[in-house]
């Protein structure tokens, strides 16, 4: 408890918005779907990795997870574009922007911007492959 109090001090200290430490402290959204419709894994410039797993029913995604060996930056941005994105049509999902995503955090340090990027052209992948695998 006392290490779960030190690390939202810290993250609060690094400049990331009470939602976006609720979602890296919790984990909103990281896990594995069992027989995704699509999953891809892709790495960033970085060096970090995140994989999203997705659940897609008439071109709608209805559960959407990811997994990432990545910073806190990931996990902020991963819980927020999996939260953002469910209910949501692929052309919609694909549509939104690394803005949006930070926008909706509310905050996080400027330095991890990129790694909203790293959802998101993760999520973009993700997206490609289901296309790819569906319209044969
Ligand atoms: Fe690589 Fe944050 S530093 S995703």
């Amino acid at each position: 408890m006392k290490q779960e109090t030190g690390q939202v001090d810290l993250l609060r200290k690094s400049g990331y918005s009470d939602k976006a430490i609720d979602y890296v402290i919790n984990r909103v959204n990281v896990g594995e779907i069992e027989e995704p419709d699509a999953c891809v894994a892709y790495t960033g410039p970085c060096g970090d990795t995140m994989q999203i797993y997705l659940k897609i029913d008439n071109d709608r995604v209805i559960e959407a997870k990811f997994q990432a060996i990545g910073c806190a930056g990931s996990y902020a941005a991963g819980s927020a574009l999996m939260e953002m994105i469910k209910g949501e049509t692929l052309e919609q999902a694909e549509k939104i922007s690394v803005d949006e995503v930070i926008n909706h955090l509310g905050a996080i340090p400027p330095p991890k911007i990129h790694c909203a990027c790293l959802a998101k052209r993760t999520l973009e992948q993700t997206i490609e492959q289901y296309r790819s695998r569906t319209e044969k």
